[in-house]
């Protein structure tokens, strides 16, 4: 499948900070590369100014989140239909930082998913489990409801999906999970996703997420239905993000 690479930008840029990276970005790989598709997800407030600094590259625009609802009283929201006018294609939904800091239910993602879906973006689901529960043997359990409670009933039709596996000990520690744990992770997810969605299930690709870097993005897209990654530390760097793009 053809790779997919996400720069998770998070909060961790001032509005200056992200139109200069975008900008390094557009400068040094906004070209593209063949068989890969770049997406840049920058924070709510810069989408508009990154979206233009990217305007005629081939690097494409994301949001790290979005709401479900369309239009109204909602404080603080911003709706699916305006990523989409600012040019957004990609939204990260389900975050383990949303899921764990913000108390974003299964729920929750569930709605996000398919509002995202309906403006005719392509969601980046993230599913993953924590140390504790790894320890515990429940990995399979975490991303069997995530994916169930996220993925039921959806019908794809012209959109594309997404799964970004994200084991959560692995993210922002330099831990990264180990290429066979990735394997077999992204076994089960695309078993599960294919009882779920059927014959869908070919349009989606799985990615791995948490400490990926130019060191370790190699080992990663050896293994079977590794279509990427979503990056977050190593995508504020231009030069090392492409690293990651170029493995
Ligand atoms: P990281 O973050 O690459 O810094 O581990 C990944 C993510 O949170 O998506």
């Amino acid at each position: 499948m053809r790779r997919i690479f996400i720069a998770n930008w998070k909060m961790q840029l001032s509005h200056d900070e992200a139109i200069s990276l975008a900008k390094e970005m557009a400068k040094k790989f906004g070209k593209g590369l063949p068989d890969r598709d770049i997406v840049v997800a920058p924070d709510q407030t810069a989408i508009c100014e990154v979206g233009k600094a990217l305007k005629g590259t081939e690097i494409m625009l994301g949001a790290q989140d979005s709401f479900w609802e369309e239009k109204g009283a909602f404080t603080g929201e911003v709706s699916p239909a305006e990523l989409r006018n600012l040019g957004c294609l990609y939204v990260i939904v389900g975050h383990s930082e949303r899921r764990q800091k913000l108390g974003e239910t299964d729920e929750v993602v569930a709605k996000k998913l398919r509002a995202v879906l309906k403006d005719g973006m392509t969601p980046i689901l993230c599913v993953g489990e924590t140390q504790a529960e790894r320890d515990a043997g429940e990995t399979e359990k975490i991303l069997e409801r995530e994916l169930t409670s996220a993925l039921s009933g959806v019908k794809l039709g012209n959109t594309e999906l997404v799964i970004a596996y994200e084991p959560i000990w692995a993210i922002g520690t330099g831990n990264a999970a180990e290429p066979k744990d990735v394997r077999a992770e992204h076994g089960l997810i695309r078993k599960t996703t294919e009882e779920i969605l059927g014959g869908d299930a070919e349009k989606v690709r799985i990615i791995y997420g948490g400490s990926v870097s130019g060191a370790n993005m190699k080992e990663f897209l050896a293994e079977p239905d590794v279509s990427g990654a979503l990056v977050g530390g190593a995508s504020l760097k231009a030069d090392e993000f492409l690293k990651i793009i170029k493995s």
